[in-house]
């Protein structure tokens, strides 16, 4: 937080801490940060998860592509507790040159080993869990190049919606926010890749409207998405719309009709 952002919020409820799958950088470290602010007992996971941690967050070494790393990761989380499921990775590459162990490893990373981690981390808990989500826009948009990417993102946010009866079933008060975000100033995710950082979305400001999200959160399940505006003049400011969207058609835009198919979904803004 810089000196003249306004104290963050503090959370309602009786949470007294936050589990960041994937906080050791990025999306998921402001994310952390963030619930350390706001007086969460704050444990990070990942690789790179080293004492001592100078921000007084509490890391815990993590490799979701290691199933032995998964069953074996500690779940010493104190409840109740916030979920938060952030870790990832980017790939953008055809389909036929993608090599079986970047198939295996994303699929990992992205979807089975959270997936298999978070069984653990539900089973432990005692009381309330609210579970933080973050999927991406690339869940529902039209992209090149990234079609595995996208179809694990697509699984994230279908599986969350899906455990939603579960959750609540095993307890009344589980919450589940699903967050769709746009492009993030985040270099180390887009490694290799010539983007204009200036008009994307600060993880910093993304991290606190979702803690703001999930303050608000009065129903069992929230999607909201966060997307970055490309208004001339404020080019990526995150703006927030809620519900999920429908998956804008694979076709070039305009195309579909052009072939007899089904008319394109309107342009939304990323
Ligand atoms: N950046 C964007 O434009 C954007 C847009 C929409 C959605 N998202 C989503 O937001 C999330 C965070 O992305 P980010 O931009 O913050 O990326 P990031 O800075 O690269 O952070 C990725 C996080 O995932 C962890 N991670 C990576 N591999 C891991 C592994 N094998 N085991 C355990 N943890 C692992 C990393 O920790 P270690 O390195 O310590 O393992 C790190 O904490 C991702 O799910 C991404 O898909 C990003």
């Amino acid at each position: 937080m810089s000196p003249s952002s306004p104290p963050a919020r503090p959370l309602p409820g009786p949470f007294r801490s936050a589990a960041v799958i994937g906080g050791t950088h990025g999306l998921g470290r402001a994310l952390a940060l963030a619930a350390r602010e706001r007086g969460l007992r704050t444990v990070v996971y990942g690789r790179s998860a080293a004492l001592p941690d100078a921000d007084g967050l509490l890391p815990r070494s993590l490799d979701l592509c290691d199933p032995q790393s998964v069953r074996t990761a500690p779940v010493d989380v104190p409840s109740p507790c916030y979920v938060l499921w952030v870790a990832g990775a980017f790939l953008k590459k055809p389909l036929v040159e993608t090599t079986e162990d970047e198939v295996e490893q994303l699929t990992r990373l992205l979807f089975s080993g959270p997936v298999l981690f978070l069984r653990r981390l539900l089973a432990e808990a005692e009381g309330p869990v609210h579970l933080i989500t973050i999927a991406s826009s690339s869940s529902w948009k039209r992209r090149e190049r990234e079609s595995l990417y996208c179809g694990l993102k697509a699984a994230q946010a279908t599986f969350v919606r899906n455990l939603v009866p579960e959750l609540l079933a095993a307890h009344p008060e589980n919450r589940i926010t699903l967050v769709n975000p746009g492009g993030l100033a985040v270099p180390d995710f887009h490694t290799g890749l010539a983007l204009d950082f200036g008009a994307m979305m600060d993880p910093g400001e993304v991290a606190e409207i979702i803690w703001n999200i999930a303050a608000d959160q009065r129903r069992a399940f929230t999607e909201v998405q966060i997307l970055r505006s490309r208004e001339p003049g404020s080019e990526g400011t995150p703006e927030v719309s809620y519900g999920a969207r429908v998956p804008q058609t694979p076709e070039e835009p305009g195309a579909a009709t052009a072939t007899g198919g089904t008319a394109p979904l309107p342009i939304q803004h990323h």
